[in-house]
């Protein structure tokens, strides 16, 4: 497939874990082509998938009316589809047999007479992005995940949401946590980045915050929370991240998905850090796993903008020509870059955020 001079008929896929604001941006990016440029808009389900099975349906303003403030997305979603390795079937000892399968999406967006496809997704959809793009497919990439670790862009819609999801479930933990005089810990998604735990142990007064970035000493947190038992602090509350772990050990993986671009899930690093408080103090502990509720229910009214701004700034790109590219926020400026930079790169915490500096000077305690 050749470059072409001009989109007239454009394909949007939302790929990869759903977050709240999907929808949001497929509708920005729906009514900005429909009605500022005159396009055709095809809604691809499932993802990359929708584009091997050549899964695909037209998109008229009727179809996006509505859906603002509704979680999920009406296109459907999969974090099992890289067309670059697909997985074909089972060989005959049960192991799983993949395909590049890149030649049939190209086939059937060339059929369907797609110019540009969309790609609403996160560090994994924009590796499948990259590699559709080196064999021809113009792309332009609308960056999501509750985790906001994509590289280049200080956030992403869905991040808000979650934060202010796991705000509400910790301040509702810390009722409980004084009435039972408990250590109880929470556990946040959020992969290798500790962002998600960051914020919403920030905003709840966490008073132990774990996260990947900053490997934690085991002794020094039960230290920390029998201090606090001493001083007439009844209980404390640990908000963890998924990735946390100690220092020179492991992460705690809860499953492989082998077909998945990033096989392994986190969880229960709460659970073991529970048992670890429990046998080196006389404290009561309890665990939460706050799951999957992190990335449901209606964006918060920043995501709302936010995925508006994103969906019409995509729309802006591809109808410029300046294709291949992710759209960013830096500097609280919407901007873009190529989608090649941010694919297979995780954008983490680093030592000197100002975030992790507040939490710290108000007496936080980070695990070391
Ligand atoms: O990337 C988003 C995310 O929710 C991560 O925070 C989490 O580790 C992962 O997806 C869970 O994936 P799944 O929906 O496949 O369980």
């Amino acid at each position: 497939m050749t470059k072409p001079k001009k989109c007239r008929r454009i394909g949007v896929l939302t790929g990869g874990g759903d977050c709240p604001g999907l929808n949001a941006v497929i509708r920005a990016v729906t009514k900005s082509a429909i009605s500022d440029h005159g396009l055709e808009v095809w809604g691809v389900a499932d993802g990359f998938l929708g584009l091997i099975e050549n899964r695909m349906h037209r998109l008229d303003m009727g179809d996006v009316s509505n859906i603002l403030t509704r979680g999920g997305t009406i296109l459907g979603t999969c974090n099992k589809s890289d067309p670059s390795r697909y997985k074909v079937g089972t060989d005959d000892a049960g192991q799983a047999i993949y395909e590049d399968v890149i030649d049939t999406v190209l086939a059937n967006v060339e059929a369907r007479g797609l110019d540009c496809v969309v790609c609403i997704g996160g560090d994994g959809t924009m590796s499948g992005a990259s590699r559709l793009i080196e064999r021809g497919l113009p792309c332009v990439g609308v960056p999501k995940t509750i985790d906001n670790d994509i590289m280049h862009s200080e956030v992403t819609f869905g991040f808000h949401t979650a934060v202010q999801t796991a705000t509400d479930a910790l301040d509702r933990i810390h009722t409980t946590a004084a009435s039972h005089h408990r250590v109880m810990l929470v556990e946040m998604m959020g992969r290798n980045a500790g962002w998600l735990t960051l914020y919403a142990g920030t905003a709840s007064g966490a008073d132990v915050i774990l996260i990947p970035e900053i490997p934690y000493d085991i002794e020094h947190i039960c230290d920390y929370c029998v201090r606090r038992s001493k001083v007439g602090k009844a209980f404390t509350i640990i908000a963890v991240s998924e990735g946390a772990h100690p220092a020179g050990g492991k992460i705690t993986v809860k499953q492989m998905v082998e077909d998945s671009p990033d096989p392994i899930r986190l969880g229960g690093v709460s659970h073991v850090l529970t048992q670890q408080i429990s046998e080196r103090t006389d404290l009561e502990c309890r665990a939460t796993i706050l799951g999957h509720v992190q990335r449901g229910g209606t964006p918060c009214a920043y995501d709302r903008i936010l995925a508006t701004q994103f969906g019409h700034e995509a729309v802006e790109l591809l109808t410029k020509g300046t294709l291949n590219r992710l759209v960013v926020m830096q500097q609280s400026m919407i901007t873009s870059v190529p989608i090649s930079e941010v694919a297979d790169e995780q954008r983490r915490v680093p030592p000197d955020d100002p975030v992790l500096a507040a939490c710290r000077a108000v007496g936080t305690c980070t695990g070391i």
